[in-house]
């Protein structure tokens, strides 16, 4: 648990996200963004796992956070959420500091998160933080495409050693859970199963294409180009910070 002064005076304490915080949560992330929030599907998950995070003042859940330490030695920051009433004061701040202390504790290198390119406010938070921007996909439901499966499994390594070259080392997965990271190719190879050849890119069973989406089923893709999607979620940057 931590405790500090929020920019208004107000004592925002930081702790581990307990079961009975779960309503509280799902009340003021239901309608985040216009589309809704995929947090309140997810929250009961994450605090089962002990891996979410809560900003309390006054008794009031005031903020929450996810954090995911990789085997990567990268902790990926999620689901960062501050009820309106209390925002733009310190609370998004107090939150991501505490979870990059308690990776760094746990022996985590780096942090990464991920933001959506109209969201400014998060550039902005993560800009003041030292977070630099590292790779930028973009997201959606892509279309099935023309591809090759490679089965050779030198060629499989050799396919991801040239997607890791081009995105300088990073990969993300983006079927069910977004998560991107610094991977190296053995990483990469204990992940991905299945490689597609396609004529604009190479893809990946991980929902992770390089180059536009190539996959030979329809499905939720994150892909460095942009390509043929049924449904377009629009770009995200991907940030990093060395902690
Ligand atoms: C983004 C969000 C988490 C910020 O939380 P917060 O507690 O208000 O942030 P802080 O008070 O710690 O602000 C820190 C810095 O972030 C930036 N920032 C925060 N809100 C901002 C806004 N509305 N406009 C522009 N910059 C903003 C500023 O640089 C700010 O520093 P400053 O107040 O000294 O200018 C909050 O607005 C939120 O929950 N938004 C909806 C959910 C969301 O977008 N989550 C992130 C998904 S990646």
């Amino acid at each position: 648990m931590a405790s500090g002064i929020a920019d208004n005076n107000l004592e925002v304490n930081i702790r581990k996200a307990e079961v009975f915080d779960i309503p509280q949560i799902i009340d003021f992330t239901r309608n985040t963004f216009s589309w809704g929030d995929y947090l309140p599907n997810v929250i009961n998950e994450w605090v089962r796992a002990g891996t979410a995070y809560v900003a309390v003042v006054r008794n009031e859940v005031v903020g929450v956070i996810n954090i995911e330490l990789l085997p990567t030695g990268v902790a990926w920051l999620e689901g960062l959420r501050v009820k309106p009433s209390h925002r733009r004061i310190g609370v998004g701040t107090a939150l991501t500091k505490f979870v990059m202390d308690h990776a760094r504790q746990a022996g985590a290198k780096y942090a990464m998160l991920m933001i959506a390119e109209w969201n400014e406010a998060s550039h902005n938070l993560a800009h003041k933080l030292g977070f630099k921007p590292v790779l930028r996909v973009h997201a959606g439901i892509a279309k099935e495409s023309y591809t090759i499966r490679e089965t050779n499994p030198e060629r499989m390594r050799e396919a991801m050693r040239q997607a890791l070259d081009i995105t300088g080392g990073y990969l993300c997965t983006g079927n069910g859970h977004w998560i991107c990271t610094r991977a190296t190719i053995d990483y990469a190879h204990s992940l991905i199963k299945e490689v597609y050849v396609g004529d604009k890119g190479v893809g990946f069973d991980i929902g992770f294409s390089v180059g536009s989406p190539t996959t030979p089923v329809k499905m939720e893709v994150l892909s460095t180009d942009y390509g043929d999607f049924d449904k377009y979620y629009g770009v995200y940057i991907v940030y990093e910070l060395r902690l």
